[in-house]
Order: structure tokens, then sequence, then C-alpha cells
């Protein structure tokens, strides 16, 4: 999400860099290598400004320009079907609400229809095999569950009349219209539909039950009034991206869950360091559901930021928050195997100056019993990265007893270690990041990709400088990291990492913001999946703030493009609506459909629709003159039924 609050905030106030403490760094070598790094990368690798040429290497598609249209575009051959929109019903055998279009639908409607602004998307497909053998033999790519995250609400567009007049009932719909979907959907031919009704199909809001697990369930700092067990949980909220395990459930991630809280009072600083304030990011859902007011209920906030599991093949499963990955602003939750079949999950923290985690599980994946699976994600251990300006890095145990953090330095225990992530990665001297979004495992080489979608404060007066990780100063368009675990061991405790690309716009009056991608111009890099063929696809989230506008002058909406991690091209695939987001991204398992999310659409630069003005930005994807955009899931294919992307 690209939302001002967020932007404007920096919950890290810890000053430099005080990793010299646990590791030796060496600060004059330090800034050679920055010197020759970047330099050397700016001056070998070409830009273009709008469009790459053709290929017959990883990706045979041509690329698209930019554009500002209020329309989706795709590379010739290619075509869009949208499958699931904002208010559409989910298709639950309890009922099937249709959408109003003047936004009339009741907060219990809302709660069996698509919620707002999808993010994260994940394809399980139909049946559910639980056997090695079994999964390895099913390419089920017609029929499947597809879990998608509503990451947040626009009041604006959601009710009639907005927040003109505030009431319990519209916070109820705003919380019907956050969490996630799971839907069953199913191919004819080249055509999709979602199946109505289903017994699977579901929606977890911010009110549905959800349980505690891991180390920190039942501590003192998680009880509340309504729970004083501090094991259960109302809701999860601000679902961003998400993550798929192996044994099939679906991982959603609490982002910026502070923007729900309000604290008219003496802001402690547990909660400060979360982004926590007086008013929040202005949802009101503090003045007519009071577990919302944090000076009430100060421990109601240590229930969110968490990674939600959800099986989405049980829809009477109760979701369960992990608390062993952590609590913060949580991105996403990329999952991969160890060599010795434990788990491992890659994590970023989005926010301004903040980390990038890795938790490894204490128990292998067992691919023939699934229940043994189901609490793997319990017991483990957290790490953060610290970046060394050499292109080696290291991940350090979050582990109470280790690395300092002891009852005597203010972690008395694991579970607070865990409440108070951000807290044990400052005192470990972590490296702070331009923002880390989406992370990727390349399921070939098994090298790691993340997202740092911008920081325009690196460098800024009383800010962290430039280091070699987060090279440029004012980063207002990002930039992406690579790094390889040694060994090729995703449980190893070092790795090398370098700089993948620089976005950039070739044709900036600044040199410093040219980048250095080969092939097509983009900024603020979030979403990045890569396919089983080794694609790299990166999806854009230009806050509507700036898109168009100043430095985003010249690079159009929001957009999605492919890369090949072994050439570094980079092209453009897809551009979409007026005043949308990219965001989420999979495939069905023979490659054949891409299934991607555009997120709110005719969002305007406030950020909040005027409810006067619901069609001033955009009107898609129905362009109804009664109508309302409205964010949705595509189903996207080519022409002859090919490969996406090749
Ligand atoms: Fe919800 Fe960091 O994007
Ligand atoms: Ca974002
Ligand atoms: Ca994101």
């Amino acid at each position: 999400m690209g939302k001002s609050y967020q932007i404007d905030e920096i919950c890290n106030l810890r000053q430099g860099s005080d990793l010299a403490r646990l590791f030796d760094v060496d600060r004059s070598r330090r800034r050679v290598l920055k010197a020759g790094l970047l330099g050397g990368m700016l001056a070998v690798l070409p830009a273009c400004a709008t469009r790459g040429g053709g290929s017959a290497g990883l990706i045979g598609f041509s690329g698209v320009p930019v554009s500002t249209a209020d329309a989706l575009t795709l590379p010739p051959g290619y075509r869009a079907q949208v499958l699931y929109a904002w208010g559409d019903a989910i298709g639950a055998v309890a009922g099937q609400p249709a959408f109003k279009w003047d936004a009339s639908n009741s907060a219990e409607e809302q709660a069996l229809q698509a919620g707002m602004h999808h993010d994260a998307i994940e394809y399980f497909p139909l049946p559910l095999l639980e056997k090695a053998q079994d999964k390895a033999n099913a390419r089920d790519s017609t029929h499947a569950l597809l879990a998608v995250n509503h990451e947040y609400t626009d009041d604006g567009m959601l009710h009639p009349d907005g927040m003109k007049t505030w009431s319990a009932g519209k916070v109820r719909k705003s919380q019907a219209a956050t969490g996630v979907s799971v839907i069953e959907v199913r191919r004819e031919g080249a055509k999709w539909e979602v199946v109505r009704p289903s017994p699977h199909a579901r929606r977890v809001t911010a009110q549905t039950p959800i349980r505690l697990a891991g180390p920190a369930a039942g501590h003192e700092s998680m009880k509340t009034a309504a729970d004083p067990s501090g094991t259960r949980v109302l809701g999860t909220i601000n679902n961003c991206a998400g993550g798929r395990t192996p044994w099939g459930t679906y991982l959603t991630c609490e982002e910026n869950f502070n923007g729900y809280f309000a604290n008219g009072g003496n802001i402690p600083a547990d909660q400060r360091r979360y982004g926590l304030s007086a008013r929040g990011a202005g949802y009101r859902w503090h003045e007519h559901d009071t577990r919302f007011d944090a000076q009430t209920h100060p421990n109601e906030p240590n229930r969110f930021g968490w990674v939600v599991e959800i099986d989405p093949y049980d829809a009477q499963s109760t979701p369960v928050k992990r608390t062993a990955l952590g609590r913060l602003k949580h991105e996403g939750a990329m999952v991969t195997q160890a060599a010795d079949g434990r788990v491992v999950v890659y994590m970023g923290d989005d926010e301004r100056f903040e980390y990038i985690y890795k938790f490894v599980s204490a128990r292998a994946y067992d691919p023939n019993n699934r229940a043994a699976n189901l609490n793997l994600l319990d017991e483990g251990v957290l790490h953060v990265a610290f970046f060394n300006e050499s292109g080696s890095g290291t991940w350090i145990a979050l582990k109470h007893g280790e690395n300092g953090l002891t009852a005597a330095n203010g972690f008395s225990s694991q579970a607070e270690i865990l409440v108070r992530t951000r807290q044990a990665a400052d005192f470990v001297g972590a490296t702070k990041m331009d923002r880390p979004e989406w992370v990727a495992v390349h399921p070939l080489t098994r090298d790691v990709y993340v997202t740092l979608t911008n920081n325009d404060r690196r460098g800024a007066q009383g800010q962290p400088g430039v280091d070699a990780a987060n090279p440029r100063a004012g980063n207002i368009f990002g930039h992406i990291v690579k790094w390889t675990e040694q060994g090729g061991d995703p449980a190893a405790g070092r790795f090398a990492w370098s700089l993948f690309a620089l976005a950039g716009d070739p044709s900036h009056p600044d040199p410093l913001r040219h980048g250095n991608i080969r092939g097509d111009a983009f900024g603020s890099p979030d979403g990045l999946w890569i396919d089983p063929r080794g694609v790299l696809w990166i999806l854009t989230d230009v806050s509507t703030s700036v898109l168009n506008a100043g430095d985003y002058a010249r690079l159009g909406n929001n957009q999605m493009l492919a890369a090949d991690p072994v050439t570094g091209e980079i092209r453009r695939f897809l551009t979409g609506p007026a005043g949308c987001e990219i965001t989420g991204c999979t495939m069905a398992p023979d490659g054949r459909t891409m299934f991607v999310n555009i997120q709110h659409p005719g969002e305007p630069a406030s950020e909040r629709t005027d409810p006067a003005q619901v069609r001033g930005v955009s009107n898609w994807p129905d362009f109804r003159p009664d109508g309302r955009p409205r964010s949705a899931t595509l189903a996207i294919r080519r022409d002859d039924g090919g490969v996406i992307g090749a």
C-alpha cells in the first residue's frame, strides 16, 4: 500500500549502526566499496526509457509502453478476464448477495462478498492431495481454491456517503471488507469462473475468531479484558502480501495494523516503535469499537502485526496467528525449504529503515503427513539480516539468551522478543533497509530477491545515510537486492548479496535518479514473484500521491514487468488502470493462466475518495455510468493458450 501516513512515518529512531558491538565492520573499506559498486553498476548496464525489444530467451512477449489511460494494457496475444471484484459474492452456501452499485450493501452482506483492495493471491489445487507422490503427479490447472487478501478499505468509496456520517454500522462494514477471501474457481476452455455455491467459500474478516499460537501466545502482554488468556483474538487486518506453505495452507500478513488504533493519551515507547498515534490512519474504528482504542486497551495492538495461517481446504478451521514469526509490519512470508527439510520463511518489515527477517523451523517438513506439518511454524528461530558492505551478510538470531537478548538488556523471554521484534532487531544492530516488501526465491538457483520499494528519507538530515545495500540518498525509485545463501542452503547463517537493479527513470533530469535498469523503466517495486520457469515478475506500487507527477511524470500508471534473472533484462508486461496499484501474482501449475490483483483503481492523490466523485479518477473495470471502480482479481491467458511470459 502507498498510504501517505505510512510514507510520512519513521518509527525506527535508533541512531546509526551499532553493529560494531557485535560484528567487526571495517568502515573505511565500506566507503571505498560503496563508491566502486555504485559507479560500476551505473556505468555497465544500459537503460531504455519506455520499452524493451524482442528476445528469444526466457521472456517471449513484446513489451508494452507506459500508459496513463484508465485501462488495462497487455502485450499482443494476451487477454485478461475480470474474475473476482470487490462486492462479488464469494458463493458461500449461506447467501449470495449481489453488489449494489451505490455501495449500499450492509456489513452483513459485505461479509459474504469480496472485500476491498485485493493484495496477495495464492492458488491451491483441488482436490487436496496429502501424499507427496500424489502431489507430484497432480497438475490440476482447471480447478482450485484462490486465497486473496483484502488489505484495507477506502471508506470514501465503501459507503454511499463515504465518511460524512460515521456509525457503528459503517465500522462493521469496513471491518467486513478487510481480511481474506477463499473462493473456489474452475476453468472451462479459456474461461474461468467462481464456483457458486461452494462449501469452501469463506471470508476471514476483522471480526473472525483467530487463535494465537507459538511462544508469545498467552504472554502477559497479549492478555486483554475480552481475552484474559491471551490466546484468542478477533480478526486480522491490513492483510498485505502473503505466502503458501508446502502443506497447502495460506499465510496472510498483517502490515500497517497500527493505522487502525488510536491512542489519545501518552503513547508508550513500545507502541510508538510500531507507529501508533493519536488518530491512526483515519479509519475511525475506535470510535465505535473500543478495542481499537489503544489507551483503554493497551495490549490489543500486541495481538496484531503477525503472520496468520489459514487452511483453505477446511472452511470451518480456525485461522492461527503464528507468533514465532515475529511481530512487525509484515509484508510477506515467502516459504522455502532448507537442505534438511526444515521450513524457511523470508519476511520484510515495510517501513523506512526497517529490517528483513528469516524464520527457520525446528522440525522438518514431512511431505507424507499433513497433520504433522500444521504446527511447524510454532517452533524455530527468527533471524534478522545484516548486510556487510563487502557483499557478505549475516543472519542474526533473535533468540532469548543469545546476541545480548537477555533480561538484563530488557528482553525477559522469547515471548517478549517476539512481541517486541523491532526492538530486538534494533538491539542486535540489523541493517536498516529502504522499506522491505516482497521476497521471492528462485525455484532452481535458490537465489533470493527482495524489493526495497523506496525511501525518500535515506540520507536526510538526522536519518541514516547510504550504505552498500541501500546505496542512494533520497531513494524515491527503490531497488531490488539479491542474495545467495551459503552453500545454497536457505537455513545458512551467512549469505552473499548484490544489487540486482536500481529502479529509476533514464530521462530524469538528475543522473542519480536514472537507475540502471536493463530494459523498461519503473519505480517503487513492491510485489515480487518468480514463476516455475524462473521469470522474476515485478509489480509496482507508486503512491497515488506522486503517480504521473514530478519525479514520476514519465513512468505512467502502476505496472508489472518480467525480468530475466540471468541477463538482467526487464520488460514491461502490463499497465494498470488509473489510480491503481498492481499487487499479488500467481499462476496455475501449467503456467497457462496467471492471476494478478489490481488494487484500488480510482484512488485519488489524497488516497481517500470523495464520495461525490467516486468515478473521478477511474471507472475500471465495469465502466457503468452509475458504478464505481473496483479492485479485482484478473485471470490472464494467451489467445493461443500458451505459457505466460514465454
Ligand atoms: Fe501493503 Fe508494503 O505494501
Ligand atoms: Ca507497497
Ligand atoms: Ca505491498
